[in-house]
Parts: structure tokens; C-alpha cells; sequence
């Protein structure tokens, strides 16, 4: 079994140190786009994907997620600004006026497509997972964000400095059939 597309969906790792390496605007503009492709309710479409460059606004996201991140990988180090050098970081924000149902998997989607992407180009990522009002506030406060927005990741990009490792369960203790 066997394709590109599975390729690379098993192939991509969490990486949480980067290189320092540039991301390149061509780069950039494929992984937004396949956040643009991803699925949502009624194809409402809640997102908006912020790109942040700024050292200074990567370092303020960085110190929250050292607070907040509930699971790191014990022997990866982080370093620089507490995101691990990313080039660039996406954050993905949804509006709930736009989907009050199903606006959190829309994010979902939209983050699993952009971190796909980036391997895809060589590239790594790792989801900061964000958890709680008090952490989405300070995040819309670090971004200028209008309040009813919810956050869902912050997805530190670059090159990766090292490759990341992870298993699964076997489908076999994942899938039933017709019942559980
Ligand atoms: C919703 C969500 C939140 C996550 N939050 C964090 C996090 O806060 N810190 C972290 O190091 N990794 C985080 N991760 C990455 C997972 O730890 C990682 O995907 C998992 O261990 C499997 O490893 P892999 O991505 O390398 O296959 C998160 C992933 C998801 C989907």
C-alpha cells in the first residue's frame, strides 16, 4: 500500500526545533492554500490564518506555549524563542458567527492540511495546542484578534533539525466493523 498522498501523511512528524532556515513566500502560499482547501460545515469556511514573521510577536506566542504546551517531547530541547526558531508561525483563528456548530474542526482540518503541505515541501511543523479562554485571550490579545474569535493552533513552520519520531496503534485495534 502505497501513494505519494500517504506518503506523506505518514511521513509527517512533529518537529519542535528548527533550523532558522527561511521559509519561502512560494513555500508559504502552498501551505495557506491547503488550509484554504480544507473542509468545513456548510462550507463556511470560519478561518482566518495569521502569518507571523515577527520575531518579536514569535517570542510572545513562544513564551505562551512554554506555559501552556501540556506535552512535550522530554528529549527535544526547545531553544530560541520557546517555538524552537520556526521561520514562520500560523496561527489559525475561527469565528463562530460563521459556523457555531463545527467551527473548531474547520480549524482542525485547516491546520492537518497546512502542516501536511509543509512536509510535503520539506519542511516541519508541530500543532501548540491551545487550551483554555485565559490562553485563546492572550492569544487574540498577542494578535489584535476581535474577541468572539476562538483560537485553535499555533503551527510553528521551518526546516526541520531533526526528524521526529512517533508510531501509531495498529489499525487492527482501531478499526471495527458494522459495530463496536
Ligand atoms: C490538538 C493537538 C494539540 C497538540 N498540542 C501539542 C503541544 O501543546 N505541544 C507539543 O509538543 N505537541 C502538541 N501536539 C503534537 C502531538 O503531540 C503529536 O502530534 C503526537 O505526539 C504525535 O506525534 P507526531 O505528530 O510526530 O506523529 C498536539 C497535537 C494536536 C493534534
Amino acid at each position: 500500500m502505497s501513494n505519494e498522498l500517504l506518503n506523506v501523511i505518514r511521513g509527517r512528524r512533529s518537529v519542535l526545533r528548527f533550523t532558522g532556515e527561511p521559509v519561502s513566500e512560494e513555500e508559504l502560499s502552498k501551505i495557506l492554500e491547503a488550509g484554504r482547501w480544507a473542509p468545513s460545515y456548510a462550507n463556511s469556511q470560519p478561518w482566518v490564518f495569521i502569518v507571523v514573521k515577527s520575531e518579536e510577536t514569535k517570542k510572545k506566542l513562544g513564551a505562551l506555549v512554554e506555559r501552556i504546551a501540556l506535552f512535550r517531547r522530554g528529549k527535544v530541547a526547545l531553544s530560541g524563542h520557546g517555538l524552537g526558531d520556526p521561520a514562520v508561525v500560523i496561527v489559525v483563528a475561527v469565528d463562530p458567527m460563521k459556523d457555531p456548530r463545527h467551527h473548531v474542526e474547520a480549524g482542525a482540518a485547516a491546520t492537518q492540511n497546512m502542516a501536511l503541505m509543509a512536509h510535503a515541501l520539506g519542511l516541519a511543523s508541530y500543532w501548540a495546542g491551545i487550551y483554555g479562554e485565559p490562553a485563546e485571550r492572550e492569544v487574540r490579545r498577542i494578535l489584535g484578534l476581535p474577541r468572539g474569535y476562538r483560537v485553535i493552533s499555533i503551527l510553528p513552520i521551518g526546516k526541520p533539525a531533526y526528524q521526529g519520531e512517533s508510531e501509531r496503534a495498529d489499525l487492527s485495534e482501531l478499526v471495527r466493523y458494522e459495530k463496536f
